[in-house]
């Protein structure tokens, strides 16, 4: 048996789609923990070219079952949408893809709250998804949620009521518009109907799945520095997004998990606000053209910095992590210099990251190592000794810095420009 948590250890979209995509082959169990439909988990396969946005990415395997964990929150309209589309394009999900009735329901005010939470914040504002995660995380801890199973005990109607008579009132005291009962109890009841043959409870599968010593595979969402607790709070998501939330979100007890792959992109990417140190801020450059990239959930850009080792180094001892699966060395190609940030500085005196807040980490001085570049297209290499010495060079001064071995190295999107060590 292997429980196996795949878990980005930057800032979120570091390659964990893909990653799970081509560890889903040998496993059971795929799943979902925690976030929702904020994630945006890219998939390049045989089936097509794929944005996933709650079903578990490892989906694509025949061999697998999908759960999706009571820590999940949903949007029924993406989660409908998405059990279509897999079907459509052939993966075949029905029957092999169960959903937690502990899972809470993102409902049309969380967005709407969302919205204008980060309007009225102007320039403090998160820079959110706009997909309603705060509120619905909010109202699941405050005891206003609604679940899946509120619909099986007959309490969606009732608990909906009681919910828009709050919401309505804050909605309009921040200027928005009314939001009707009846409209919102028809849809769901509708997005219900549909997805009412995928939900069921997931405990006995899990235990019986361990009991049986199966193979689990756990897909985390956004990264490890947009943890509630351990990101850059408040720049952060809503959720718990390092390993121990599985625990919860899944029902599977920590000691259970045995493996923890930590992806890490060869740069650094953020989307939204708050701290990003190596931060590279001339939008002009070449650098940040060639790192460039378009946000899968949003279309938004995405800002960009150099490798920050401190960050992958405080990622790697905060979850346990095993083994790094590193991606996009294959960006790096045609750089005469490439810059990694080795440690922080406040005052001349080192710093960790964990002894500043998102504040203080924005005036930590970065400490760079320059290493040559190479000129060569890595797209094609499939072995370690393909790739030219000085991007070997790059890899193990991450497996010295981190003190764990990088296992998988992606040099291109799709599923199989992956070279194993
Ligand atoms: P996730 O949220 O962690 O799943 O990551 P995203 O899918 O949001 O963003 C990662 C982006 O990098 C996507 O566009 C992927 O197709 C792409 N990608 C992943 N691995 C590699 C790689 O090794 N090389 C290249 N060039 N692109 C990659
Ligand atoms: P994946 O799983 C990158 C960021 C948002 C914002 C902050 C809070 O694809 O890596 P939220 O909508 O969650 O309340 O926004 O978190 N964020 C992500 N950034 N990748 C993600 O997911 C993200 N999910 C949320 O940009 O800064
Ligand atoms: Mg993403």
């Amino acid at each position: 048996m292997t429980v196996t948590a795949v878990i980005g250890t930057q800032w979120g979209d570091e390659g964990k789609g893909k990653a799970v995509d081509f560890l889903a082959e040998r496993v059971d169990y795929v799943a979902r923990f925690n976030g929702g439909n904020n994630a945006g988990h890219t998939v390049i396969n045989e089936f097509g070219t794929f944005k996933i946005h709650l079903v578990p990415s490892g989906l694509f395997a025949r061999n697998t079952v999908g759960l999706i964990g009571g820590g999940v929150v949903i949007d029924p309209a993406v989660l409908v949408e998405e059990i279509d589309l897999l079907n459509k394009v052939g993966a075949g999900i029905e029957g092999r893809l169960w959903i937690s009735p502990r899972a809470h329901l993102i409902m049309p005010y969380h967005k709407i709250l969302d919205g204008l939470y980060e309007e009225a914040k102007g320039a403090g504002a998160t820079g959110t998804t706009r997909r309603g995660i705060g509120p619905v995380y909010a109202d699941k801890v405050s005891y206003n949620g609604i679940r899946w199973s509120d619909f099986s005990s007959n309490m969606f109607e009732s608990r909906l009521q009681m919910q828009l008579e709050l919401k309505n009132k804050i909605i309009v005291a921040l200027g928005g518009q009314v939001l009707k009962y009846e409209e919102i109890r028809d849809t769901y009841r509708e997005y219900y109907l549909k997805v009412k043959p995928y939900i069921r409870e997931l405990f006995s599968i899990v235990q019986d799945g361990l009991k049986a010593n199966k193979n689990f595979l756990l897909e985390q969402a956004m990264g490890t520095f947009l943890d509630t607790d351990w990101g850059t709070y408040p720049f952060v998501t809503a959720s718990t997004t390092i390993p121990s939330a599985a625990s919860a979100g899944l029902g599977i007890p920590p000691r259970y998990i045995t493996n923890v792959i930590g992806v890490t992109k060869a740069y650094t990417t953020r989307v939204g606000a708050g701290p990003l140190p190596t931060e590279i801020l001339d939008t002009e450059s070449e650098i940040y053209k060639k790192f460039g990239e378009v946000a899968a959930t949003t279309g938004r850009t995405r800002r960009v910095g150099w490798l920050d080792l401190e960050i992958v180094k405080t990622a790697v001892q905060l979850s346990g992590v095993t083994e790094l699966c590193l991606t996009k060395l294959d960006v790096l190609s045609g750089l005469d210099e490439i810059k990694v940030c080795t440690r922080y500085e406040l005052s001349c005196d080192p710093v960790r990251y964990a002894d500043v807040d998102a504040y203080g980490l924005d005036k930590v001085e970065t400490v760079y190592e320059t290493l040559p570049g190479w000129q060569e297209d890595i797209s094609k290499a499939r072995t370690f000794d393909e790739l030219p010495a000085n991007a070997q060079s790059y890899v193990k001064l991450i497996e010295e810095a981190t003190g764990v071995p990088v296992k998988w190295i992606g040099v291109g999107p799709e599923r199989a420009a992956t070279i194993r060590r």
